[in-house]
């Protein structure tokens, strides 16, 4: 049984997040999304992670094997406790690499036992990140197709409140 944890803030998810899942559940007989509270990470997150959570659930219902868990712990902790021993980050630019090169070798610090594989993004979504979709909507700009429609809704609905 190969089971990988694909962690990740979320905040919210993406098509790209979305793409790497599936591809990631087409090489292991389990995925476990995790998603991380996040609290401190700049200004802290827009939505809760129970609703990101929910946005992941929803949008990967048709995905086989794969399951969505909040973490607020060390990753490797989180991977320990899910009995996951390989963790999956998807890699769009060279601009990702050195924050994701930085987390790989420290998280092989903290547990061997525990490898990071990377999924290249697909070029459609190599430009695509959580931010960039914040920064567009809440600029009224059209994010239809960059995350799932439950996303834009909940983006306008949000964003309305917080203007
Ligand atoms: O969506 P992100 O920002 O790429 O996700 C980063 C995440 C959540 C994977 C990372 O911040 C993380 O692993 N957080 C858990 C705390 C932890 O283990 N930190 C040390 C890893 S360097």
């Amino acid at each position: 049984m190969k089971r990988a944890l694909c962690p990740g803030t979320f905040d919210p998810v993406t098509a790209g997040h979305l793409d790497i899942i599936e591809r990631a559940s087409s090489l292991f007989d389990e995925v476990i999304v995790g998603v991380a509270l996040s609290a401190d990470k700049g200004g802290g997150p827009l939505f809760s992670v129970e609703e990101r959570c929910a946005f992941i659930r929803d949008a990967t219902a048709h995905v086989p094997h794969v399951t969505v868990r909040p973490f607020d712990t060390l990753l490797v902790d989180f991977a320990q406790e899910m009995d996951a021993r390989v963790i999956i980050k998807g890699l769009r630019a060279v601009t990702d690499f050195e924050r994701e090169f930085q987390m790989a070798q420290l998280n092989y610090r903290l547990d061997q036992n525990i490898e990071t594989i990377f999924i290249m993004s697909i070029p459609e979504y190599a430009y695509l990140s959580s931010s960039a979709v914040k920064e567009i909507a809440r600029h009224g700009g059209d994010v239809r197709g960059l995350v799932p429609d439950a996303v834009c809704e909940a983006l306008a609905t949000r964003l309305k409140q917080s203007r």
